[in-house]
């Protein structure tokens, strides 16, 4: 399962991909939102709407806004990949 969720990322990272497809929400607006200081899920929902109808986006966009508090979206996919297993 980390596996999936690391290679979705690493895709998703390259992509601008729809993260929540409820709210249209794409991998750049969840970051924007966390470079405005919105660091967790409840945070970035109440500002973008991600999670807020099946939630099905919500592993994906937790592990999305970990990834950019840490900057590390600037990292190469190498380094993207073995920041998610620590
Ligand atoms: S995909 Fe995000 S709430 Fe449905």
């Amino acid at each position: 399962m980390l596996m999936l969720l690391q290679l979705l990322l690493i895709i998703i990272y390259n992509c601008n991909m729809y993260i929540c497809i409820c709210n249209a929400v794409t991998e750049s607006e969840i970051v924007s939102s966390v470079q405005n200081g919105n660091e967790n899920l409840d945070s970035v929902s109440v500002n973008l709407g991600v999670g807020m109808y099946c939630g099905s986006c919500v592993q994906v966009a937790k592990a999305l806004i970990e990834v950019a508090k840490g900057d590390e979206h600037k990292r190469s996919r190498t380094q993207l990949a073995h920041s998610l297993t620590d």
